[in-house]
């Protein structure tokens, strides 16, 4: 029998998951995958009946647009690392949920062990999480169709908290009547979709402009402040914010680590003694023929 506190830890886990998806943001997202759910067989597999995932996908069922939906898990239900679970998941050919947050790690791995198809919302941190974020690196997960900065309204059980505990429109709004937590959620997923990032314009000049773009005190390359500032004409590392990832195009830029792969004490890179948020080390992709030696296109090729 499990410790009391063992059990404890458990509830309050499982409390701190309880994050319900609303149908219009699982309508909205799922529309641009339609030709890639045709016919298959789609398992919610931190779910209950009463989720808004299973609603969705027996409509699209009734209407002859998949071939089945499955579910299991959520509140008191099937563990999806149980065998029964295992055994649907590999019936299954896309799985489609909002997982547990707290177990975003071995939830994210089952999937890329099963080699499955998947669709599904975590928390924006966990794209720095290192088994998240080298799938990223690898081109074998990206951002859904919404901007990653965009955050996400749930249901919770117990709303009224977030009003004594939380703040209107930073951890909680209220929606036709009902309060909603707020969450910095994305979508993330290994499917094709029609709002795939295309190539950034990029028409900042870094030449003439390198105060704007400082060196990081731990790391001799430098720092870009955001993805738009990218300039066309520095091809050595750049540091940019986590943001980058919604416009990560893999033919225009390679993805090399995160900051602290990188920099010399392996500590997140800082600027004038001062940390930054994580950066995500990345360079343009070209032909090094044209770049000189300090990292600069060379005039010929632009
Ligand atoms: C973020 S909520 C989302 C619920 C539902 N998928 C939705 O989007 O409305 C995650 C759900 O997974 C459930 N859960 C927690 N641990 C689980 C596990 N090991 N296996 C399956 N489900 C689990 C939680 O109880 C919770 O209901």
């Amino acid at each position: 029998m499990p410790l009391k506190s063992t059990k404890l830890h458990r509830a309050k886990r499982l409390k701190n998951d309880e994050f319900y998806t609303q149908y219009q943001d699982i309508e909205s997202e799922c529309s641009n995958y339609l030709e890639h759910f045709f016919n298959k067989v789609i398992y919610c597999n931190c779910d209950t009946a009463n989720s808004n995932f299973v609603k969705y996908f027996q409509n699209l069922k009734s209407q002859g647009l998949i071939k089945d939906i499955l579910w299991s898990g959520g509140l008191n239900g099937l563990d999806f690392r149980s065998n029964t679970s295992i055994e649907l998941l590999k019936q299954s050919d896309i799985v489609v949920t909002n997982p547990p947050f707290s177990l975003f790690i071995p939830y994210i791995k089952q999937l890329v062990k099963y080699d499955k198809q998947f669709l599904i919302i975590g928390n924006r941190n966990a794209v720095s999480y290192r088994e998240v974020f080298e799938l990223i690196k690898d081109n074998k997960l990206w951002i859904g169709t919404i901007p990653f900065g965009a955050s996400m309204l749930f249901d919770v059980p117990e709303p009224e908290k977030l009003l004594i505990q939380g703040k209107e429109n930073i951890t909680y709004a209220i929606k036709d009547g009902i309060i909603k937590a707020r969450v910095p959620a994305t979508w993330l997923t290994n499917i094709h979709h029609k709002n795939m990032p295309k190539e950034i314009p990029l028409v900042k000049q870094y030449t003439g402009n390198e105060t704007a773009y400082p060196k990081y005190d731990n790391f001799d390359d430098i720092e870009v402040k955001c993805k738009r500032n990218i300039p066309y004409d520095y091809m050595g590392i750049m540091g940019v914010p986590v943001t980058f990832i919604d416009r990560y195009n893999p033919q225009q830029f390679e993805i090399l680590g995160l900051d602290k792969d990188f920099t010399y004490d392996g500590k997140s890179v800082r600027i004038g003694g001062k940390n930054l948020y994580t950066r995500i080390f990345i360079r343009r992709k070209c032909n090094m023929s044209e770049v000189s030696n300090d990292n600069r296109l060379l005039k010929t090729a632009v």
